[in-house]
């Protein structure tokens, strides 16, 4: 495998950066997760649009534009030969003598691995995975906002911890109000009946939770198919009571949960209608867009 850093793409064996980079000694950088289908990196714009906000939010320029970003990312799957892989672009203060100041470091160090992408076990999908709500709370939004898609992801170790713990598989925050906010690495969904009607719901962002993009496209889905979605305040005995559960990520799409603490549940007709109508717009999306074989 090749590694970009800086604008080189590098063997793994010696894709290196200094023990003084400001992401490995304070955590002091930003991050993207994508996934690439048939060598087509879905919702890349997003992607790119998001590392901006987060970089913006702790003041880090990346001196990077848009179209180079895309390329370099273009360029790291096809000089290791991958359709569908997995991404991650780190960009990091960079390295600079020890302390806090960020004018410490001169240049933001810009990483991208890209690895060949390993499926979920499908009877993660066709059974659902073992949830708990974690005792660790979310960051509060005035502290380190979850909007960041920051290196600094201590907050949801913790909670992955307390998950492994009790042999789940993801780990359900509640924000400081006790609110239900979103996973470690992922965004929360449930189903609950009202008038009989099912309604698909969600926290709201202003819970404190990362934006997902894989959260906006099933937000947009449930309308395209007539599913009433709310956006809220929930509390755990909401989920409780719900009759489907599902998580969302960039590399998950959407997965069915059939256990929040000692709740059961079952893979419900929602989840499936939405999991299937996610993947109908990945193919819809790859049928838009060039891949890295057209690329110049
Ligand atoms: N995680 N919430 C958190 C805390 C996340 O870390 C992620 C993504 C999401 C879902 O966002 P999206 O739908 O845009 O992938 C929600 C990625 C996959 C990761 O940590 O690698």
């Amino acid at each position: 495998m090749h590694v970009y850093i800086n604008g080189s793409l590098i063997p793994e064996s010696e894709a290196k950066i200094s023990v003084f980079d400001h992401g490995f000694l304070y955590g002091d950088g930003v991050f993207e997760t994508m996934r690439a289908y048939n060598g087509t990196v879905f919702m890349i714009e997003e992607h790119i649009q998001r590392l901006f906000r987060s970089a913006s939010l702790i003041g880090l320029d990346i001196k990077r534009d848009k179209d180079s970003i895309q390329s370099a990312l273009y360029e790291t799957i096809s000089n290791n030969s991958l359709k569908d892989a997995y991404i991650r672009v780190t960009v990091s203060r960079g390295a600079g003598p020890v302390g806090l100041d960020p004018e410490l470091c001169k240049e933001p160090t810009f990483i991208i691995i890209a690895e060949e992408f390993r499926e979920y076990p499908e009877s993660y999908y066709d059974n659902g995975i073992k949830t708990i709500i974690a005792e660790t709370k979310r960051n509060i939004k005035e502290a380190i906002n979850p909007q960041i898609k920051s290196l600094n992801f201590l907050n949801n170790i913790l909670a992955k911890i307390e998950a492994k713990k009790k042999n789940a598989y993801e780990a359900l925050m509640l924000n400081a109000e006790g609110c239900l906010a979103e996973g470690t690495i992922s965004n929360l969904f449930f189903v609950l009946s009202q008038n009989e009607k099912a309604v698909l719901c969600t926290p709201s962002v202003d819970c404190g939770i990362l934006d997902g993009i894989t959260r906006n496209i099933v937000l947009e889905l449930a309308k395209k198919h007539g599913i009433p979605a709310k956006e809220g305040r929930f509390k755990k005995e909401d989920i409780y009571r719900a009759s489907e559960v599902f998580i969302t990520n960039t590399t998950m799409e959407i997965m069915p949960v059939c256990k929040v603490d000692s709740v059961s549940y079952q893979v419900g007709s929602v989840t499936k209608l939405l999991h299937e109508a996610y993947k109908e717009n990945v193919r819809a999306y790859l049928s838009k867009s060039y891949t890295s074989s057209q690329l110049p």
